[in-house]
């Protein structure tokens, strides 16, 4: 460069115009990746610039695009920054983008990724949140869909415009996948044939959880745990927010508030709770504390550019923060797990996972509430060293991957339970979520049911909202009508924020305990179907909660229906809150599971599916009780007279089911005259039933009247229908 360029760049840079316009960047390769799945790879790809972190493996190319394939993204390059648009033809109905506030339907919207701890989801008007899901599905008008990953974890922003879809990144040039399949249901699976799905999770993790920033003693503990057994309100988890730790020191326990852990948590579970810790990856800088010391001696923090610690402020104060870019990091990390699970801890919850940083050395504009974007990351094994514009995304993913190793290390016999805050597309094999730091109000109670459903339409069936809102005082009203239909999320708990009134299903007089009781009983009714979505959503990455339009993907009326939900494909949720929710058609009967369900104004209303048979157990106080004493089944017929529908069982925990350690049940039932026969079809998996289920009790929902009868797995079971 001569003296003239350099004061031209200097000019032009100073005045915030580039020299030259976009450039196009043309394809270097394109390969059919998986069934109607391409990869599209750019001239001057470079993975050691933008590595993969969402896909599960590198896929494999198992020949050329197909000759019809119409989808084609365009690459651009500007300012060492790399765009990818996906121009759209027709009029598409558009989803995802992970977790997102605003509507379910997502044509017009645009969302920054750069993952943010964002109370009351202030930041950038709610733009900006605390994951990153670079995956967008478009649904033609014929019902057909596709869906566009932009593999990449470059800081970002991701437009969906009707007649385009725009990913422009901060950084290097990047993959890109398109699927394009007969229907959304298709796609979705497409997307997890390349990012992976959820492991099959504890069945007490499907129950319903009690939070609180903090339950700030044994003691309250306790007392928490006594008060749902004596007031016979399911419950399956009690969680220990940071205030159990020692000064906020992660790995620690107060001596004086929390100084019997293992005793705490066997008390918790002769009572049938699993307890859950938090731990977040800010470390408290203390010479005297083991964590930071062996993070010191094995050389595990990130360090700044000159090679000293960062250090950035959380809870505890300063901090250091593992460099988990770098597998001794990651190993080093999961091996803190050991001894803090001896304590009989069940599950984990990481939090503040950005990572979140409150540091006013840095500007503002340089790190957007984290470590500045020069912070170098070291890399190791597949990953390059990077800086934090590259990998800030991606922390929070590759802090679970490391906690999740851990846990199953420690305790190999038993699936891990792992909660986090922030994520990244395919992390979902790794964490459930939650959408983190919600308000008390009536906006953020409705944007929970859309955003639930589109982090479902993004990989992440395990994910709920803090039921009764996190920030600011709950009223009896406004609980009710949250737990209501949070009852049926696959996430479901109850959380607060520090200096907020309880929150507890008793915590607002009698009338909203009783709701409380017979929302989470409905749940607890569930717990089969539920736990059946859970092992297929396992299997094949579709939503536990699903949008309405998935009951028509041609019926155009429901593509922005955001109120009412399905649970699987067989049941329809509509909240007390709904108006005017646009319902499909075809038959729906009300399914009613619970007494005093159907005077009590807050509890959603539930309806199953013509053509379907919803398994469900016995009201119990936790997923460990046998639920299949008597196992009931709910059957609506369709045009033809007929249903059916499936039972996943087996013992809840463990890995026992990988070897056969199972029973899938499927039921038929048929309507001939005026009798209707229900029975067991077909049964696979080594699991013996036989001591489990003894007997069946079958209700055949029919024209609003239900129809009773009763038997044993053997024979089928006869009802006559007047
Ligand atoms: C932020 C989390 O979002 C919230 O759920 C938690 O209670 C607080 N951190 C305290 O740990």
């Amino acid at each position: 460069m001569n003296f003239k360029t350099i004061l031209f760049s200097i000019f032009f840079i100073s005045l915030g115009i580039s020299k030259s316009a976009a450039q196009e960047v043309p394809l270097l390769k394109t390969s059919l990746v998986g069934s109607r799945i391409v990869e599209f790879v750019p001239k001057g790809f470079d993975k050691s610039k933008t590595p993969s972190l969402i896909l599960s493996s590198e896929p494999k190319s198992k020949g050329k695009m197909p000759a019809d394939w119409s989808l084609i993204p365009e690459f651009t390059f500007k300012n060492n920054k790399a765009s990818a648009v996906l121009n759209l033809k027709g009029e598409i109905s558009l989803y995802g983008g992970g977790e997102v506030t605003g509507p379910l339907l997502r044509n017009g919207q645009s969302i920054k990724l750069w993952n943010t701890d964002t109370g009351a989801y202030s930041v950038e008007g709610g733009k900006r949140l605390y994951q990153t899901h670079p995956w967008v599905m478009g649904v033609r008008q014929d019902g057909t869909a596709f869906g566009i990953i932009f593999d990449s974890t470059w800081k970002a922003e991701l437009i969906t415009n009707s007649d385009q879809i725009i990913y422009n990144s901060e950084g290097a040039l990047f993959k890109v996948y398109i699927i394009d399949r007969k229907s959304p249901q298709e796609v979705i699976k497409g997307l997890s044939e390349l990012t992976g799905t959820i492991k099959l999770p504890p069945r007490w993790a499907l129950g319903y959880h009690q939070c609180r920033f903090s339950y700030d003693s044994e003691k309250r503990v306790m007392e928490i745990a006594d008060n749902f057994r004596e007031k016979k309100i399911p419950c399956d988890v009690i969680w220990m927010d940071i205030d159990y730790m020692q000064g906020y020191r992660v790995f620690t326990f107060d001596s004086v508030r929390f100084p019997n852990p293992k005793i705490l948590n066997d008390n918790l579970h002769k009572k049938g709770f699993r307890a859950v810790y938090m731990i977040d990856p800010g470390v408290k800088v203390d010479k005297e504390y083991s964590v930071y010391k062996t993070g010191t001696e094995n050389d595990v923090w990130v360090k700044k550019n000159n090679g000293q610690e960062y250090h950035g402020k959380v809870w505890p104060g300063d901090c250091a923060f593992p460099d988990f870019t770098n597998p001794k990091s990651r190993n080093w990390w999961a091996g803190l797990y050991k001894d803090f699970l001896s304590t009989g801890i069940d599950g984990v919850w990481n939090d503040m996972n950005e990572p979140a940083v409150n540091d006013n050395d840095f500007p503002e504009d340089k790190r957007l509430g984290t470590m500045p974007y020069d912070t170098p990351h070291k890399g190791g094994g597949n990953l390059p060293s990077g800086s934090h514009l590259l990998y800030h995304n991606a922390y929070g993913r590759l802090m679970v991957e490391a906690s999740y190793d851990g846990i199953l290390k420690t305790n190999s016999a038993k699936r891990p339970f792992l909660l986090t805050r922030s994520n990244l597309l395919g992390g979902q094999r790794y964490a459930a979520t939650w959408t983190g730091d919600n308000y008390a109000g009536w906006d953020h109670l409705k944007l929970s049911v859309p955003m639930s459903l589109t982090l479902g339409l993004s990989g992440q069936p395990f994910s709920g909202p803090d039921i009764g809102g996190f920030l600011g005082d709950t009223s009896g009203d406004l609980w009710a009508n949250w737990l209501g239909f949070g009852a049926f999320m696959p996430f479901a708990r109850g959380h607060a924020c520090a200096g907020t009134n309880d929150k507890e299903p008793w915590a607002y007089g009698e009338a909203i305990e009783k709701t409380s009781r017979i929302a989470l009983e409905r749940r607890y009714r569930l717990l089969p179907y539920l736990y059946t979505l859970f092992y297929e959503s396992s299997k094949t990455g579709l939503p536990v909660m699903a949008p309405v339009f998935f009951a028509d993907n041609k019926d155009l009326r429901l593509r922005a229906e955001e109120q009412a939900f399905l649970l699987g494909e067989n049941l329809l949720v509509v909240p007390a809150f709904a108006k005017n929710p646009v319902l499909p058609s075809g038959i729906w009967e009300e399914l009613n599971l619970v007494e005093g369900e159907k005077e009590d104004k807050y509890q959603a209303k539930l309806s199953i599916k013509g053509g379907s048979i919803i398994p469900a157990g016995k009201i119990i106080q936790n997923a460990g009780e046998n639920s299949f004493d008597p196992l009931s089944l709910f059957v609506c017929l369709d045009k033809e007279g007929k249903a059916k529908g499936e039972l996943y069982l087996d013992s809840g925990e463990g890995f026992g089911f990988q070897k056969g350690d199972y029973a899938l049940m499927t039921f038929s039932a048929e309507k001939k005259n005026n009798v209707v026969i229900v029975r067991v079809s077909d049964t696979t998996g080594k699991r013996n039933i036989k001591e489990e289920i003894k007997e069946i009790n079958v209700n055949l929902v029919l024209e609003g009247k239900t129809y009773k009868g009763s038997g044993t797995l053997k024979d089928g079971i006869s009802i006559i229908v007047k």
